[in-house]
């Protein structure tokens, strides 16, 4: 009998290229696998944890309205509402050259970015990878880092030309952890999150210490507005396409951003600011229902994630959500399974035991496998875990992929539609600018929270759109650094 060969190459998300051959399943016949008929079993069971129905999901939505509301009343609430003191959008006409500087989850980026008015701009960067060790380490040591790669990056575009000899730039630092801000160049750590833990940086003023590694390194650049990703998202998304009214991050972290009137944001009320201006909130909203646990559904999965990370019982949204975890949940669920016996008898597994080895990306790759051998799920279980797997087991996987990641979809939309909710946005509709790997590269993420949005508000939940955002931790951040300098210019609350 001949067999059949297919094969499939791939880029890997450590850069790698990933070429699988597979035999046709018939020859798997004599491994002692799991059969079809008990994955079927299994599979059942795990979308009746997964699985959110519409009803379940609008209870959570008004859990979330609540939190929102609280958090804008009192400070110091579960999700933190932070005032960011960007006022209003951006104008279009705003104009010059920023620097910006983004500490993200996973890489540095520094930028330089000339706003050109009228939603034009140009923008030049350069990125360096951090290292886990930089995470952890002294968080002075982070920001010196970031000094020192700005450094190099300002003698760079200074020597070209393109920066002015004697030129101090205004610079926007996208910071995207949670902060509490007083004023728009301040913001104390409230609590590290996506896997940093850095010493001596919570409590601290993250722009004081920006600034002083600067100083130290004589770079010429004026830290002007702290901002967080979501923010610049916001601004920027706005920037070109003024329907944008809420933006999101779905990345290593998740987060959204909106605008507020300054009147209905009570904790704020004794800075005496004017009440009918308007105000983005940095919601915070990976911390919904941290701690008390009473509102989201989570699986016995999310709890070992919760208590075996660095910060238990925080971030409890984010932590169902953001693709530092999914890759974990799954992971969790096959340890379990080959505990039970169920998979890969007789393999050596002590591969797929490792916490946090089964990336995010692979559950991508898994649901993108467009052959019928699943050759690509073949290639990742080999090649990274060095285990072999039959056809039901890899339909299996592909299946818990799409019940991981379409659960924070969902939810994703559950914290969208709170907002919407909130701000009364149904009926005319409203965009929302949407960033993050997941957003962006996992597929078929942003139909399945526009599925969410209309399971949750029928037919109208179609008039809420998401779309892919600009850069807003570059150009965004750059353009709040100019609304603020214009707006310092022009006397509005000069302090703040
Ligand atoms: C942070 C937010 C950030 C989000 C997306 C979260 O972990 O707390 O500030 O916006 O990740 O990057």
């Amino acid at each position: 009998m001949s067999s059949r060969r297919g094969s499939s190459t791939v880029l890997l998300p450590s850069g790698q290229t990933l070429t699988t051959f597979t035999k046709h399943s018939q020859d798997e016949e004599g491994l002692p696998h799991a059969t079809k008929k008990t994955m079927a079993d299994h599979l059942r069971k795990y979308e009746a944890l997964f699985n959110l129905t519409p009803q379940r999901m609008r209870m959570v939505v008004e859990a979330f309205k609540e939190s929102l509301e609280l958090g804008l009343s009192k400070p110091n609430q579960v999700v933190p509402m932070i005032p960011t003191y960007v006022f209003g959008w951006p104008s279009s006409k705003e104009k010059g050259n920023y620097l910006a500087v983004d500490l993200g989850g996973t890489n540095l980026r520094v930028c330089l970015v000339t706003l050109e008015g009228e939603g034009k701009f140009q923008i030049t960067q350069a990125k360096y990878r951090l290292t886990e060790e930089q995470k952890q380490d002294e968080g002075q040591k982070l920001f010196d880092f970031c000094g020192e790669c700005l450094k190099a990056f300002v003698d760079t575009h200074r020597a070209e030309g393109h920066i002015g000899k004697d030129e101090v730039l205004p610079l926007g630092f996208t910071f995207s952890y949670p902060c509490a801000q007083e004023r728009i160049d301040h913001g104390v750590l409230i609590r590290w999150t996506k896997g940093f833990g850095a010493p001596n940086t919570e409590g601290h003023d993250v722009v004081a210490m920006f600034r002083e590694s600067l100083a130290k390194m004589s770079v010429p650049a004026e830290v002007v507005a702290l901002t967080c990703d979501t923010t610049g998202t916001l601004i920027a998304s706005h920037y070109v396409n003024p329907k944008t009214r809420i933006a999101c991050i779905f990345g290593t972290g998740c987060n959204a951003a909106y605008m507020e009137h300054v009147r209905d944001i009570p904790k704020i009320a004794q800075l005496g600011i004017d009440p009918d201006m308007e105000m983005a909130i940095n919601c915070e909203w990976g911390a919904f229902d941290s701690f008390e646990h009473e509102n989201l559904p989570r699986t016995k999965y999310d709890q070992i994630i919760d208590e075996t990370s660095n910060k238990p019982g925080e971030q409890a949204f984010e932590k169902l959500i953001s693709g530092r975890y999914l890759g974990e949940i799954l992971r969790l669920i096959i340890c379990e399974l080959i505990d039970e016996g169920v998979l890969f008898l007789g393999q050596n597994t002590y591969k797929l035991e490792i916490p946090y080895c089964f990336d995010t990306a692979f559950l991508s790759l898994m649901e993108m496998d467009p052959t019928d051998e699943l050759l690509m799920i073949i290639g990742i279980f080999n090649h990274f875990f060095a285990v072999e797997t039959t056809l039901a087991e890899r339909q299996f996987f592909r299946a818990l992929a799409k019940l991981v990641a379409r659960r924070a979809a969902r939810l994703s939309a559950c914290g969208i539609a709170a907002i919407v909710s909130k701000m009364g946005y149904l009926d005319e509709g409203c965009s929302v600018g949407a960033d993050g790997s997941l957003y962006n590269k996992y597929p078929n993420f942003a139909e399945r929270i526009h599925e969410g949005l209309h399971d949750i508000f029928g037919e109208k939940g179609k008039n809420i759109v998401t779309y892919h955002a600009e850069d807003g931790s570059g150009i965004g951040s750059a353009i709040v650094a100019a609304m603020t300098k214009d707006r310092k210019t022009a006397n509005i609350y000069p302090n703040l």
